[in-house]
């Protein structure tokens, strides 16, 4: 079946495909533009852009110093346009995804709009006053939720307050890389798996109105995508499968870890933010175990939940930090997000080659050519 397109309030996207947001670098201009060039929605991370441009903002010990500068309002800025201009230019689309946790949470959301942002994507909490931040913008607003209550307290609030409703949701079950919007044991439950999610939230939308529901999580190839509009998903939203890619704005490391991570090693680990968050295990998570990790030092004061590094000390990591380093490339000490299905990437592909596997599908027998470039060691 030919994918049908994807309409998110004024924009139509030409595939039902939006590259998930991922932060700290993982997500910036290079693979946000390539996916929006090729036909789906690239979406730029905002938060921890100041490791992007170090030489935008202050830093201490090489960690950018508090809010203003680790989810840095200029390097945002160059990311966002950095961006379009990859995607042919001004009229190109582009998403950016900001956690509602976030540290300056509504100064991002003007940042982003002010720079040109087409679409905000945003969870990782309820983001109940979105439609306040982006007052005056015809930007579109998609929140991310992980069930169908989630959606009914945003719609009855977004309605109630601001006579709006999302122009899109992003319902995001639990084997998606990074953080989940659920507590730990829920994420085992069957009645949170996303195919299961799904029903509950396509009902809990047509109470409201007719916007597209776009599920994530999980999501492999294009026999999936077609599984999920099948079942009356407009879209579908992948993380993983684009940190596979030559353009994703990843470090080689991150990318070689995710190659060499075996399916065991991706699991639900605890965070600062409060919620457990899909990754890979390393040298990290067992020297968090033994109490080895690097000391919490909260330079970036990055997420509100932390409370200034209190639970990041609970935990026994900072999230910024770590999650700097493995952008940085650092092995050793960095945290590495992924998806369940990271341990099924196996080499890199260019984003394009990628894009035509999910919207064409593998001809049987035969496999899309591709430049391959083994990086396993
Ligand atoms: C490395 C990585 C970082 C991520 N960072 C974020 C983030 O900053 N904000 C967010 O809303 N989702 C984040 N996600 C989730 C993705 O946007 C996407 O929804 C998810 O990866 C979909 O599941 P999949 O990885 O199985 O395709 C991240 C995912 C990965 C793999």
């Amino acid at each position: 079946m030919a994918l049908p397109t994807l309409r998110i309030g004024k924009y139509e996207i030409q595939y039902p495909i939006i590259q998930g947001g991922m932060g700290v670098g993982i997500s910036w201009e290079n693979l946000a533009g390539n996916v929006s060039k090729n036909g789906c929605l690239g979406v730029v991370s905002s938060v921890g852009t100041g490791y992007r441009y170090p030489n935008y903002v202050k830093l201490k010990d090489g960690r950018p110093v508090g809010s203003k500068y680790i989810h840095n309002k200029e390097a945002l800025t160059r990311i966002i346009k950095d961006a379009k201009e990859i995607a042919g230019g001004e009229k190109a689309v582009i998403g950016v995804n900001i956690l509602c946790a976030i540290t300056d949470y509504d100064r991002v959301v003007r940042d982003s709009i002010e720079a040109g942002a087409n679409i905000i994507i945003s969870g990782a909490g309820l983001p109940l006053r979105l439609p306040e931040y982006a007052e005056g913008s015809d930007v579109a607003l998609v929140p991310i939720v992980s069930s169908a209550r989630a959606l009914r307290v945003i719609c009855k609030h977004w309605k109630k307050k601001y006579n709006r409703l999302p122009d899109a949701v992003v319902l995001e079950g639990p084997l998606s890389g990074g953080h989940q919007g659920i507590p730990y044991e829920d994420c085992f439950k069957p009645e949170y798996q996303l195919e299961n999610l799904l029903p509950e939230v396509l009902k809990e939308r047509d109470m409201w109105g007719d916007f597209p529901v776009i599920v994530a999580g999980g999501i492999w190839s294009k026999e999936d995508i077609e599984w999920y509009i099948s079942q009356g998903a407009a879209g579908v939203q992948m993380g993983t499968r684009f940190v596979g890619t030559y353009e994703c704005d990843a470090s080689m490391e991150f990318k070689k870890v995710i190659i060499n991570a075996k399916k065991e090693d991706i699991v639900l680990l605890k965070s600062p933010v409060g919620y457990p968050a899909r990754g890979i295990v390393t040298k990290l998570i067992k020297d968090i175990e033994n109490g080895t990790a690097p000391e919490v030092k909260c330079i970036s004061n990055c997420v509100v939940p932390c409370n200034h590094g209190e639970e990041a000390k609970k935990v026994g990591y900072c999230i910024a930090d770590r999650l700097g380093d493995a952008y940085l490339g650092k092995v050793e000490t960095g945290l590495f997000f992924s998806g369940s299905n990271g341990y099924r990437i196996k080499r890199l592909v260019h984003v394009k080659d990628l894009i035509r596997e999910l919207v064409e599908g593998i001809p049987s027998g035969q496999e899309i050519p591709q430049e391959v470039d083994l990086v396993k060691t």
